[in-house]
């Protein structure tokens, strides 16, 4: 999942067959022959662009989960292994869920997955998380303790924003962190953000494309900057470690939440004095597709 949800309405009902908190069985045996072929696909392209690019607890993540299999993963044995590790469990849902739905899953250590894959036209490019971002994605990393506990503490601060009108702030952070977050490590940036290691072409382009910002995290200003759903980021953040974004986001935001309102959005490419520049982009990738009409 991601935060797409967060467009999702609030009082939509479970669609028939869910249950009441939207979640529905795997039904793994249901998958045909070719749904499996396109994880298996998926999973050895990303597999050999991956090491050196994706961070260690992704990497190791990975390993300990043993995703690669035979093809899509059962849930029930995924969760085994899961569980054991950081007390995560994946849940199955039809798509997209509802905000609240969503938050409330992550507050209870619960990831939400779609069952459903993409079909074997649609490797590089689709709109909705399939099984395949959100397995392949998001769960390596929760079976890092920090990031686990981030995950979960997002929920919790979900729930909140909703009461205080601040989702959109909030979810920006989710963009560029869970999505979209880079992380510096000794050996150099490395990707932790699922939405970039589920995606060939955004596995090489984050790291080594000069057109994107490459930008020192910083909670408010992440908080400031809107998002792009349609193609390549123009910008990512890059975090000095997964325990400083716990830290960070650790403390109450009622306070940050109240800075926020007197501080304007950045422009999407903007960099301001404050910022620490990894990279300072060309952004010739965005003025070509702007330019093409993409
Ligand atoms: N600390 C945040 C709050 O007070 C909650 C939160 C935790 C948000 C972790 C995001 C990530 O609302
Ligand atoms: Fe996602």
């Amino acid at each position: 999942m991601d935060a797409g949800s967060f467009a999702a309405s609030s009082t939509r009902r479970p669609p028939d067959g869910a249950r009441d908190d939207w979640t529905i069985d795997q039904d793994w045996s249901g998958y045909t022959a070719v749904e499996h072929r396109v994880w298996v696909t998926l999973y050895e392209r990303q597999a050999a662009l991956l090491p050196g690019r994706a961070c260690e607890p992704f990497l190791h993540g990975l390993e300990a989960l043993d995703l690669h299999g035979a093809g899509i993963p059962d849930l029930r044995e995924l969760n085994r292994r899961l569980n054991a590790l950081t007390g995560w469990t994946v849940v199955a849902v039809p798509g997209l869920v509802p905000d609240e739905v969503f938050f409330e899953h992550l507050a209870n250590r619960r990831f939400p997955a779609g069952r459903f894959i993409r079909r074997p036209d649609q490797l590089d490019y689709l709109e909705e998380p399939d099984i395949f971002h959100d397995l392949f994605g998001h769960v390596p990393m929760l079976t890092d303790p920090t990031f686990a506990d981030y995950m979960q503490a997002y929920g919790r601060g979900g729930r909140r924003a909703i009461g205080l009108g601040r989702l959109t702030n909030l979810a920006r952070l989710y963009w560029y962190t869970v999505e979209f977050g880079l992380l510096s490590t000794p050996q150099g940036l490395r990707i932790y953000g699922a939405g970039i290691v589920s995606s060939r072409g955004e596995s090489v382009f984050s790291l080594e494309d000069p057109s994107p910002n490459r930008l020192g995290f910083d909670l408010v200003r992440v908080m400031r900057t809107p998002y792009r759903i349609d193609d390549f980021q123009q910008v990512y953040f890059v975090l000095p470690s997964l325990q400083r974004l716990l830290d960070d986001t650790l403390q109450d935001f009622g306070p940050v939440y109240r800075r926020l309102q007197a501080l304007p959005d950045l422009a999407i490419e903007e960099i301001t004095p404050e910022d620490v520049v990894v990279s300072r982009g060309t952004q010739a990738y965005a003025q070509a597709r702007s330019a093409a009409g993409a």
